[in-house]
């Protein structure tokens, strides 16, 4: 029979950041897209109810919600716990990279192998990592289009991006990475869960993970 053991892997911190960050990005992406094109009639706008207002005070709530949850993320690449850290997701490392191959391999049914670790799996780790820049131009983009007047966002934004116009453009089609890595990370944590019996998805409500007695 095989015996388990429990170990700590994530943080409250960690935690915390992960459903901000999943339940800020639900609001924007709904009020972003009722931003882009309104649902409601345009009659109703300043009359007896104002949508739009409401619909970009959620919006900007939101992306408070999500840029505080990215301000944790970075203090935690930098501070945080030994799986928390930047360098455990980086394919740097030996047993990195043969992680990340061992998990490609096993992401497309080729080999069963699955390398036992308590951090993410380098893939994951990456594509977490590509979000966490994604994120970041989603801010630098979103508060230019706020404040368009306000040196330090103006600053960036037109160094950045140019004209505001093409910022709204690169914040709609980044959008769509959200979504789609939404659904993608959802199905993974579900397989990998089938698959392994490490607790993968409580894991991010409880902080801790099963491995093999060694
Ligand atoms: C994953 C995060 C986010 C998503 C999915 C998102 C989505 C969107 C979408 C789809 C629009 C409409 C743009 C268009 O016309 O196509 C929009 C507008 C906007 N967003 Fe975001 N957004 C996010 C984060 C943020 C952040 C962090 C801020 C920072 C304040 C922000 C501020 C704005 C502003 C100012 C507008 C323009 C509102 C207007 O023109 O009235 N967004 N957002
Ligand atoms: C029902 C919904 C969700 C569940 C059950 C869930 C579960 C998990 C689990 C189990 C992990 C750790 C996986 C691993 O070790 O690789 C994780 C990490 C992560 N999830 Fe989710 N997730 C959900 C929704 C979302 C959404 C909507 C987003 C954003 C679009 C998101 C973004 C992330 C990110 C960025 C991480 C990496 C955390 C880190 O930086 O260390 N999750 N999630």
């Amino acid at each position: 029979m095989a015996t388990y053991e429990k170990h700590h892997c994530w943080s409250i911190l960690l935690r915390l950041f992960h459903w901000m960050f999943a339940l800020s990005i639900v609001f924007l992406v709904t009020t972003g897209f009722y931003i882009n094109n309104p649902w409601t009639n345009t009659m109703i706008e300043g009359s007896f109810s104002f949508p739009m207002a409401t619909m970009r005070y959620i919006h900007f709530l939101a992306a408070y919600t999500f840029s505080a949850a990215i301000a944790i993320r970075l203090f935690l690449y930098i501070f945080g716990n030994a799986q928390e850290r930047i360098l455990d997701i980086l394919p740097v490392t030996g047993r990195n990279i043969n992680n990340l191959f061992m998990t490609l391999l096993q992401y497309s049914y080729i080999s069963d192998k699955h390398d036992e670790r308590l951090g993410h799996n380098i893939l994951a780790g990456l594509a977490y990592l590509f979000t966490f820049f994604a994120a970041i131009f989603m801010i630098v983009s979103g508060f230019y289009m706020l404040y368009p007047e306000a040196s330090f966002w103006a600053g960036w934004g037109v160094t950045i991006f140019g004209s505001q116009q093409f910022a709204r453009y690169i914040h709609h089609i980044l959008m769509w990475w959200f979504m789609i890595f939404a659904v993608i990370h959802i199905y993974l944590c579900i397989w990998n869960d089938t698959k392994q019996p490490e607790g993968l998805i409580s894991s991010i409500f409880t902080g801790v993970k099963f491995k093999h007695k060694a």
